[in-house]
């Protein structure tokens, strides 16, 4: 049995492919269209492993995608492919409606072809490395999703559960929203065994140094301010990206059809606190001559619509699927920026942008 993975090169689905082909031998078919976040140097360690593969390609790509379909038989799709970044939406949303929206449509076109073409039958070789017979039955689509969907909570509002309306507020949410609402349509009208998991921010190694945690570690070994938008009071609920990935797996392993399940470490956290813990966690594993990072933090102008609180009701999860997060923020933090200084070269890459230069040289070689 195969997967395929799109969005593999990005900071979920990399940690994804590395936390899978570590538990076990099936093999992943990583598709990804290598944008600015797509670094296949994340999965270096991976090289000439004949359990992954590497296809450049765009989700949107229905003949492409079709055609890997049909080559390598997957039991599951599981959907990382996205525009990410918050900030990035609200200063050129057009990408984020044609990969969120467009693309995942497409996806979802390609997938259902392949899926009514399999057998019909009851044979389940959902547990990894089973080789049963692939059918309808056995075959599932997850979509991975964000909490961002759901708006945004004031101070006291209960948690969202998998039952809160969906109100997203940015490019970036609203097009996850479209996409989400996608893949529960093609559950309902044409049957095809669809997944979806909405987490938190997730955190933690190979996290690309534009988004809050990864920027505030490389701006502060950097000697460079730590911009704080607004108050820094807005408040995020954080999840360590392998607990994360333990939850996408867990979720395609037993979940029900057609459900969606909340994931998340219940971590809120107001961002202020946040960058204050890892200047601390800085001052004392990489300490400063002239005092503390912390009098690098710069309040800046507030990102245009900011959410103000996210947190996430994982319940579901953990009731139904019995999944838990191995790591507690304050464990998840302090690996991450152990992590960050243990490996200043991957960090180099991505600012020098030696990273697509990795990329030309990998794909003129194969
Ligand atoms: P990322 O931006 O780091 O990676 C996205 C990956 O998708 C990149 O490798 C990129 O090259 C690839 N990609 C983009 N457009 C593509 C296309 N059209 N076809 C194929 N590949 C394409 O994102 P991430 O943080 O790893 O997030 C992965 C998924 O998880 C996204 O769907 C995101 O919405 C969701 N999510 C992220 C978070 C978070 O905190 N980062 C939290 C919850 C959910
Ligand atoms: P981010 O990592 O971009 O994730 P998201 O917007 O998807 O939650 O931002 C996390 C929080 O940190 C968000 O409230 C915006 C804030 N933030 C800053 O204060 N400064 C920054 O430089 C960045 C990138 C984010």
């Amino acid at each position: 049995m195969t997967i395929l993975v799109t969005g593999g090169a990005g900071f979920i689905g990399a940690n994804f492919v590395l936390d899978w082909l570590a538990a076990c031998d099936e093999p992943v078919i990583n598709l990804d269209k290598l944008t600015y976040a797509g670094n296949p140097e994340t999965l270096a360690s991976l090289q000439g492993d004949a359990r992954h593969q590497w296809v450049q390609g765009d989700i949107g790509d229905a003949a492409l995608v079709s055609r890997l379909l049909v080559e390598h038989r997957p039991r599951a799709v599981v959907n990382f492919a996205a525009e990410s970044h918050v900030d990035r939406s609200i200063h050129g949303p057009g990408e984020f409606i044609e990969t969120n929206i467009v693309g995942t449509f497409n996806l979802l076109e390609s997938v259902r072809g392949y899926w009514q073409a399999l057998p019909k039958g009851e044979m389940d070789p959902r547990v990894c490395g089973d080789d049963k017979a692939l059918t309808q039955t056995a075959f599932r689509f997850l979509h991975v999703s964000t909490d961002e969907v759901y708006g945004s909570l004031a101070k006291g509002d209960p948690a969202f559960a998998e039952t809160h309306r969906y109100e997203p507020n940015s490019p970036y949410s609203a097009s996850k929203a479209a996409s989400d609402h996608l893949v529960r349509a093609w559950h309902h009208t044409y049957g095809l065994p669809v997944l979806t998991t909405n987490c938190s921010n997730n955190y933690g190694p190979y996290h690309f140094p534009e988004k809050l945690i990864p920027l505030m570690i490389v701006n502060a070994l950097a000697g460079k301010p730590l911009p704080v938008y607004g108050d820094g009071m807005q408040i995020r609920d954080w999840l360590y990206v392998k607990d994360h990935c333990s939850a996408i797996r867990r979720v395609l392993e037993a979940g029900r059809l057609g459900e969606v399940y909340n994931v998340g470490g219940w971590n809120e956290k107001p961002n202020i606190e946040i960058v204050q813990t890892i200047c601390k966690l800085l001052d004392e594993m990489r300490p400063k001559a002239d005092g503390s990072y912390a009098s690098q933090i710069t309040y800046v102008t507030d990102r245009p619509g900011h959410d103000r609180r996210y947190a996430i009701d994982a319940r579901k999860l953990e009731a139904e699927l019995g999944w838990k997060p191995a790591e507690t923020f304050e464990s998840g933090i302090r690996k991450t920026v152990e992590w960050y200084l243990a490996n200043p070269e991957w960090v180099a890459h991505v600012q020098s942008g030696a990273y697509r230069e990795w990329v030309q040289k990998q794909y003129s070689a194969s």
